[in-house]
């Protein structure tokens, strides 16, 4: 069967994000660049140094840093009221998911002044103009969002809607570790979980292709080696660089081969108990693993098994109990009763998760009853 693989951006692995920010700004206008980030990157001082070296070569930012977690359109709405009646020809994304996101909806709305966000979401065709230039610096290793061509952006009434086109990938992404020692391990452990998860289901998509498995199968390796590392001690820098770039081959990884049944059941969970997205991903990857693990045949086994530093003789019925295992490993709970759901709600969210499209690319032909059947054996 035909692949092919399509990625963009150019991908800086950083000793130093301001520095190589600087160099992607150059001969940029001093009044053309709006950064958008969050407050916890605020509070925390990571937007700073960045700041500091933009005023030091002479940039007068624009700047919005009120993304929520979970953007809505009013959001982008809003954050695009900032630069009203200014000329901006780049925009700087520094933060997580939500951030990258909404930075790359406003890159579009800024390539194409005529675009509606809101029309997107139902009509992606619309999208006929390249978006400016976005340049990406993640502050969490998980969300892969700086190096797929999706944005996550809730509509006027905050139901998430996912555009997909090659127009949201961003110019450039620079991928820095030491960002990311001030995250605390609770969302290390999370975060880091979610670019397993990613890895792990783009390696079993029914779409997966050879040049993406090489993606997966060296992001499974880094994070299974370094996770535990960047948990223990986020000052670690080797873990956190490694984690870093393992984040980022896991976003190409599932932007090229798709995610699966474990992302299509978190949707709904998550929307339901206003879960992070990490811990319901994670939560939820065991049981998943234990309904995947009949239909891997031998030769994916081998190489996710190599990947995942299991020994020789284990089977793919092991996957479950070892995701249970890294689970308890990194203080997280391991069921998901623990994370509220209760048996009334599984036939809801059951029926919510069939209807996503990433659940016909998953390794094993998963229907409603499956879905119920995986729920009610995670409880
Ligand atoms: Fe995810």
């Amino acid at each position: 069967m035909s692949s092919s693989f399509f990625f963009p951006t150019k991908l800086i692995v950083s000793e130093d994000a301001a520095t190589d920010l600087l160099i992607e700004l150059k001969d940029v206008s001093p009044d053309g660049v709006f950064v958008i980030t969050d407050q916890g990157i605020m509070q925390a001082g990571i937007a700073e140094a960045m700041f500091q070296a933009l005023k030091d070569a002479g940039f007068n930012p624009a700047v919005y840093s009120n993304v929520p977690g979970n953007p809505n359109i009013p959001d982008v709405k809003q954050a695009m009221e900032v630069i009203s009646g200014r000329t901006i020809t780049h925009v700087v994304a520094i933060g997580g998911g939500s951030v990258m996101d909404t930075a790359k909806a406003i890159g579009l709305l800024l390539g194409d002044k005529e675009l509606d966000y809101e029309e997107v979401q139902w009509r992606r065709q619309l999208i006929k103009k390249s978006s400016l230039p976005v340049i990406g610096i993640p502050t969490t290793a998980g969300t892969g969002s700086e190096v797929t061509h999706v944005a996550v952006i809730g509509d006027s009434k905050g139901f998430k809607m996912g555009v997909l086109h090659p127009a949201l990938f961003l110019k450039t992404a620079i991928i820095d570790g030491k960002l990311m020692r001030s995250l605390p391990p609770g969302l290390t452990a999370t975060t880091g979980m979610d670019a397993l998860v990613h890895c792990i289901e783009a390696f079993l998509s029914k779409k997966s292709n050879s040049t993406a498995d090489i993606f997966a199968l060296g992001a499974i390796r880094a994070i299974v080696q370094w996770l535990p590392a960047a948990f223990q001690d986020g000052n670690n820098l080797e873990a956190r660089n490694a984690m870093a770039i393992a984040a980022a081959w896991a976003g190409i990884a599932f932007d090229q081969s798709s995610l699966g049944l474990v992302h299509a059941l978190a949707g709904p969970l998550c929307g339901t108990y206003h879960l992070h997205h990490g811990l319901g991903v994670a939560v939820l990857l065991p049981a998943t693993m234990d309904f995947n693990a009949s239909a891997i045949p031998t030769n994916r086994w081998n190489l996710l098994r190599e990947a995942l530093m299991l020994p020789a003789d284990a089977k793919p019925q092991d996957l479950g109990a070892w995701a249970r295992k890294t689970l308890k490993s990194l203080n997280m709970p391991t069921r998901l009763s623990e994370l509220g759901l209760t048996p009334e709600k599984i036939p809801t969210i059951a029926e919510s998760a069939i209807k996503m499209a990433m659940i016909g690319l998953n390794i094993r032909s998963a229907g409603l009853e499956d879905c119920k059947q995986i729920l009610e054996a995670g409880l």
